[in-house]
């Protein structure tokens, strides 16, 4: 009886002496056929023993079921003053990260952020930044078009389209506006394209627009080469290339040069390049071998611009108005900032990707 490990064994040893078939429950059963004499004595010893099983049963029982409380008691217990379970609470994707960045950079320079509609008329895509239905320029643009019966528009007789960048917020802007100015349009955008590592159906762009009095290319060159050396210096978080090296307190030292380009809404245009951040303009494979890196389009805004957007050219052609624009692909940016060599990992939801930003 001492040795039960557990109550189903003492059950068993409670029938095999006490059960209704036991062996004392029989003897006690039997007594009526003794002597009277035997038999009260032989009942005397054989209650004695009964209540000894009993009282034995009773003891191991109490024991066994106070060792298993115990045992509960030390797997169930909640330890109320062990700090409690952090629930992990997500980041920035590292575009809104990096369009964060871009906005805090322009910001400090006296840019304001504005935003336009992603889904876009004809004319303020195309027809107000000078690229009229049937020009050739309009090839630049693989546009993703609305099906007629989709349409809303409340202008009447225009074709709705995914915008295919975020120039068309220029014109919008200046509609309600006059200069000066400095505004910076984030936006998605759309191009009816094949993916592959550096082209998605959707992605995202900064437009820039600064119209003052006397602004110049000078102008231009100054701010965003201010905005590039910042955004890839040192203390911002990403790249490390061994151009860091020449970094001037904290500032990456970054070169801009201008190529002759062609864009509809502005004249003259440029394409806008970058010391290679790779090899710090030596010359690498990144680079093929140039030294620089294409980074955006640019230019001073066209006159046919400012007249689509209700401002007379004259007031600002010779006037003293006049102002730059420029456009970049903020995945672009990120891919370069980061070391990122396909833009489809931002749209992959792929947690091993995103958690490393
Ligand atoms: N919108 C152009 C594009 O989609 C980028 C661009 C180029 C914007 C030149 C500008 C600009 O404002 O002046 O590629």
């Amino acid at each position: 009886m001492k040795k039960a490990r557990d109550l189903k064994e003492l059950d068993r040893i409670f029938g095999k002496y006490l059960g209704k078939k036991g062996k004392i429950t029989i003897l006690l059963k039997n007594l009526k056929s003794l002597p009277k004499e035997k038999r009260k004595r032989r009942g005397k010893e054989l209650n004695l023993l009964k209540e000894f099983i009993e009282k034995e049963i009773e003891e191991k029982a109490k024991e066994i079921k106070e060792k298993l409380t115990a045992e509960i008691l030390k797997k169930e217990k909640i330890d109320i003053t062990a700090p409690g379970k952090k629930i992990s609470p997500g980041h920035l994707h590292p575009l809104t990260q990096v369009q964060r960045k871009v906005e805090e950079i322009f910001q400090s320079m006296g840019f304001s952020i504005v935003e336009g509609p992603e889904i876009e008329t004809e004319w303020y895509n195309f027809d107000a930044l000078n690229i009229p239905k049937d020009h050739p320029a309009r090839d630049m643009w693989n546009t993703l078009w609305l099906k007629p019966q989709n349409q809303k528009s409340k202008i009447k007789n225009q074709k709705l389209l995914l915008r295919t960048h975020t120039s068309p917020v220029q014109v919008r802007y200046m509609e309600k506006h006059n200069p000066p100015l400095r505004i910076i349009v984030p936006g998605r955008v759309f191009r009816h394209e094949a993916t592959d590592s550096s082209h998605e159906t959707n992605f995202y762009h900064i437009e820039g627009l600064m119209v003052d009095k006397n602004v110049s290319v000078a102008n231009f060159k100054a701010i965003i080469q201010k905005f590039y050396q910042k955004f890839f210096s040192a203390s911002a978080k990403g790249y490390g290339g061994p151009a860091e090296a020449s970094r001037e307190g904290g500032e990456r030292q970054i070169e801009i040069r201008l190529i002759p380009c062609y864009f509809p809404f502005t004249e003259p245009s440029f394409e806008v390049d970058i010391t290679c951040l790779a090899c710090g303009g030596k010359g690498c494979p990144a680079c093929q071998k140039t030294g620089w890196m294409e980074m955006m389009g640019a230019g001073m805004v066209h006159p046919a611009v400012f007249k689509n957007s209700g401002l007379t050219p004259h007031q600002y052609i010779g006037g003293g108005w006049q102002g730059f624009a420029f456009g970049m692909g903020l995945d672009r940016l990120a891919m370069m900032k980061y070391k990122i060599n396909d833009i489809r990992l931002f749209y992959s939801g792929d947690l091993r990707f995103l958690n490393q930003f």
